[in-house]
């Protein structure tokens, strides 16, 4: 089949390999892709903020198959009129995909699904704000209703931060705070089947050991050795598919990739988001240890086909670490020349915020690269992860240095 991939970051690098590496894929397209992508696929140019520019692409590039990687075009319902033109589509309706594009509706499904997550109150006045801020006490989650490209979450002591936050949103979430470690859970589902994939954990602090300011993801891995070993179908049962079950009798389906952000809290899982999305960079540990074909899998969910299909998973560990800009996450120095790229058997890396400029490879984002090592288990792939990222030469650029490190040491242990 033709494929056309939408997106250009990390998360769709990976999904492109992925879906390469699918016999039934006889030509890849990517809009509007990156110079890693182009090693892979065609690239064109798209407005991923414009329907109809990606509907006219799929037509002129007749293909017969279409993937969303990112959430925008998702919440702005661009899966409807692919629909509409007769595109087989991965990716959730407008309708669906407001389980991401609004936290209130998540939150109302998952309370008519029965699906656990944290006490919450949506507030738009500031006396609604102030009565909710004393009810649930410090610490503060305060989440901003709509889309803010992972910015819109404050989790603070301070009350006069969270009032503050709460005040520049027009419609806000403040919700009772989780404790305990958090897993990124996905399930891949044709509207009435969602067939869960293995968890990942995702590093969303800037900096080592859990500090500075929330990014987008500053690395992920999977498997994680240390989680109960039934996570995966406790969160099926009680997350995944109450929740498409609702979704479908609201008569909205979700057909796509629903991206459960779970904290393991001492009273059982909790959700703390839902994506309508595969999780960038989760995606980049996930789809190298998938072994199940990739394009076929998505075309079953596109298609209503998923009943019957189950995963194969390779028995290796993944580790994947982010390679910032200087001053990511706030404004990223960008148009800088980026060497050293690593060529390592078990190292693959993944471009997000690159561009090729006239002497090469140049940064055009925060999250520059994502380099995944492969192994037998977490300390193989962190060693492969961190010696390809160490050559990489990028004037201001960072990373985290303990990605999967307490895994990891965990796992030696046992
Ligand atoms: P979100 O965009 O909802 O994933 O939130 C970003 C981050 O804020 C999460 O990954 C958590 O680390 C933190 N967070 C969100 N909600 C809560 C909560 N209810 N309790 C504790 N931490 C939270
Ligand atoms: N890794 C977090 C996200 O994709 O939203």
């Amino acid at each position: 089949m033709k494929v056309l991939l939408i997106g250009g970051g990390g998360r769709e690098h990976a999904l492109a390999l992925g879906l390469k590496a699918d016999p039934a894929v006889i030509e890849l397209h990517c809009a509007p892709g990156n110079p890693g992508i182009a090693e892979v696929a065609t690239l064109h140019t798209v407005d991923t903020a414009s329907n109809d520019s990606i509907v006219a692409l799929a037509k002129e590039l007749d293909v017969d198959f279409v993937v969303i990687g990112p959430e925008l075009p998702l919440v702005n319902g661009v899966v409807d009129e692919l629909r509409a033109a007769g595109f087989a589509t991965f990716g959730p309706s407008k309708a669906a995909a407001q389980l991401e594009g609004s936290k209130t509706f998540a939150k109302e499904v998952m309370n008519d699904a029965g699906v656990p997550t944290a006490r919450s109150f949506t507030c738009t006045q500031r006396s609604e704000i102030e009565r909710a801020l004393d009810i649930l006490g410090a610490p503060y989650v305060v989440k901003d209703d709509g889309l803010a490209a992972g910015k819109g979450v404050v989790v603070t002591e301070d009350r006069q931060l969270a009032l503050n936050h709460a005040l520049a949103c027009k419609k806000v979430v403040i919700e009772e705070y989780l404790d305990g470690p958090e897993i990124s859970l996905f399930g891949i589902s044709d509207g009435k089947t969602i067939i869960a994939m293995q968890p990942a954990q995702d590093f969303k602090r800037a900096r080592d050991n859990d500090e500075g300011p929330n990014t987008g993801g500053m690395g992920a891995y999977s498997p994680l050795p240390w989680a109960p070993t039934d996570i995966v179908e406790q969160t099926q049962r009680e997350v995944l598919a109450p929740m498409i079950a609702e979704m479908a009798a609201r008569g909205t389906p979700f057909v796509g990739l629903l991206y459960a952000g779970l904290s393991l809290t001492d009273h059982g899982i909790r959700v703390i988001e839902f994506n309508a999305r595969f999780g960038d960079p989760e995606t980049q540990v996930l789809i190298p240890r998938l072994e199940t074909p990739l394009a076929t899998l998505l075309y079953k969910a596109a298609t209503r086909d998923l009943a019957g299909i189950s995963l194969t998973w390779r028995d290796e560990s993944a580790v994947t670490v982010v390679l910032a800009a200087e001053g990511y996450p706030d404004v990223p120095r960008t148009g800088d020349p980026i060497t050293g790229l690593p060529d390592i058997h078990c190292v693959e890396v993944f471009h997000a915020g690159t561009n090729t400029g006239d002497s090469g490879l140049v940064s055009s984002g925060g999250r520059v690269l994502s380099v995944t090592g492969v192994g037998s288990d977490l300390t193989e792939a962190r060693n492969c992860a961190y010696r390809g990222i160490s050559q990489i030469k990028l004037k201001g650029s960072y990373y985290r240095n303990d990605v999967a490190l307490n895994a990891a040491v965990a796992e030696k242990g046992n």
